[in-house]
């Protein structure tokens, strides 16, 4: 293959917007406060804050550094810079991740286009915290409604995904993100400002320890990977991406304090109204889509600001979900040769197989039951708690022990182009401290102390 020719993103700040956008989506505004409230509130925030600084940062870097030193998908990179070693299965992994978590997270995607749909039609109008949690249990367990708005999601990634990188990815991300979080902001300041609001805060915010259970710690370390976007290799994908003058340092820490920003912010958004209104924080994957569109009910102008909302959220995830697929095509297009366009089908048609069953598993796929867990859940679960953080397990461990100094510092510092005084630090990570803690967290979690 010509590697003159890769597509590549075509300014610093296209990078950090492209690899933001895969960052930041629902795993910010939807699975992050539905897993923390499960999970204990303030205790999971700590944990999920040093995971991002301790394990999550060092992780997005050493995708980074595999990616542009390979110019690969990662099943490739790891073929081309450890041969005839078995760490490509590293990147069988990745891509089996991406098959998952499409799967389910366009069908959540799906979810946000009805909801988009209904703020449309002003179907919230008048409906009390009760009755708006009725109609997401309709919607979901109803019809085929959930399954064609999924498939509907899968054909508008495709579509991006098949423009290629610059043309497609970079241009929808610079302009978007940032209205994201203007409305994020107001959203904040009306749930702020409700009748009981700082109970919420208080769950968000103060750490109950006695909370802190081996399958929290777990969750939050699947949390941090999810929504960071590593451990499948998105980010040795886009990584592969970035030019040669691009610090990689700089743009993994931007971009991981971004996506963690953003998070928080939801979380702010989310749980002051979920103790006004009396839900269940608990109460799991329907959380926010049973609270938002009661703070916008309770807001002058609501109709605008949830139609602007569930509009942007729609596209936040649109900008992840091809982050996603893209690792599958790369792969494809790397490995089988075929032509971006086949490689766009063919890896789509077989997601969207899955993400029927995943979509399905409130109504037609009610019954299947896989272990006690339903296909959404299973998909969910096992790709983020596990996968993910096996994937990063790996890749640090590449990074640190495999790959060989020169070619490491060299991908950092641009050759030499920056000074990398972060060096030591970053190597006495990557070697030590995040892969231990990683499977700490699992030894942790199985109950082996
Ligand atoms: N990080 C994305 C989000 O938070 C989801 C994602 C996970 C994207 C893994 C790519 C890889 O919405």
């Amino acid at each position: 293959m010509d590697l003159t020719n890769r597509d590549s993103f075509g300014s610093k700040f296209g990078v950090i917007a492209a690899a933001a956008g895969s960052a930041i989506g629902l795993g910010n505004i939807w699975r992050f406060p539905y897993v923390l409230g499960a999970n204990g509130g303030g205790a999971f925030l700590l944990i999920y804050l040093i995971f991002v600084v301790v394990i999550g940062i060092p992780v997005m870097m050493s995708e980074f550094v595999i990616g542009r030193s390979a110019q690969r998908n990662p099943y490739g990179a790891f073929r081309i810079l450890a041969p005839g070693r078995p760490w490509y299965l590293v990147g069988i992994m990745g891509v089996a991740a991406a098959f998952m978590i499409l799967a389910f997270y366009a069908a959540v995607a799906g979810w946000t286009m009805e909801y988009l749909y209904q703020s449309v039609v002003n179907g919230f109008s008048g409906k009390s915290a009760e009755e708006m949690s009725t109609m997401f249990d309709t919607f979901r367990s109803g019809s085929a409604r959930p399954v064609i708005w999924f498939l509907v999601f899968m054909v508008m990634t495709s579509c991006i995904v098949m423009a290629g990188i610059q043309k497609g990815i970079e241009k929808y991300t610079k302009v978007l993100m940032p209205v994201l979080l203007l409305l994020l902001i107001a959203l904040s300041i009306r749930s702020l400002t409700l009748p009981g609001a700082g109970e919420g805060l208080v769950f968000l915010f103060k750490p109950d320890f006695s909370k802190i259970t081996g399958k929290v710690v777990l969750e939050a370390l699947g949390q941090a990977f999810f929504s960071l976007s590593i451990g499948m290799g998105t980010l040795i994908t886009y990584g592969s991406y970035i030019q040669k003058k691009e610090r990689l340092g700089n743009t993994a820490v931007s971009v991981s304090l971004t996506d963690t920003f953003i998070a928080v912010l939801a979380g702010v958004a989310i749980f002051p109204a979920v103790f006004a209104f009396s839900i269940d924080p608990a109460s799991g994957e329907d959380l926010v889509f049973k609270t938002l569109p009661v703070i916008f009910q309770q807001m002058p102008g609501g109709y605008f600001f949830s139609l602007i909302f569930f509009l942007l959220l729609a596209v936040a995830a649109l900008t992840s979900t091809i982050s996603v697929l893209e690792v599958v095509v790369a792969n494809f297009t790397e490995e089988f040769q075929f032509g971006r366009r086949k490689a766009t089908v063919l890896a789509a048609l077989a997601i969207s197989v899955l993400g029927i069953f995943a979509s399905g598993s409130w109504s037609w796929f009610k019954e299947l039951d896989i272990f006690g867990f339903s296909v959404f859940e299973l998909l969910d679960h096992t790709s983020a708690n596990y996968m993910l953080p096996l994937g990063g397990f790996f890749i640090v461990v590449f990074v640190g022990w495999f790959m060989g100094k020169p070619k490491v510092s060299g991908e950092l510092s641009s050759n030499g182009m920056f000074p990398v005084r972060y060096y030591p630090l970053f190597l006495f990570i990557v070697r030590f401290i995040a892969p231990i803690a990683i499977a700490l967290v699992f030894l942790n979690s199985l109950g082996l102390f």
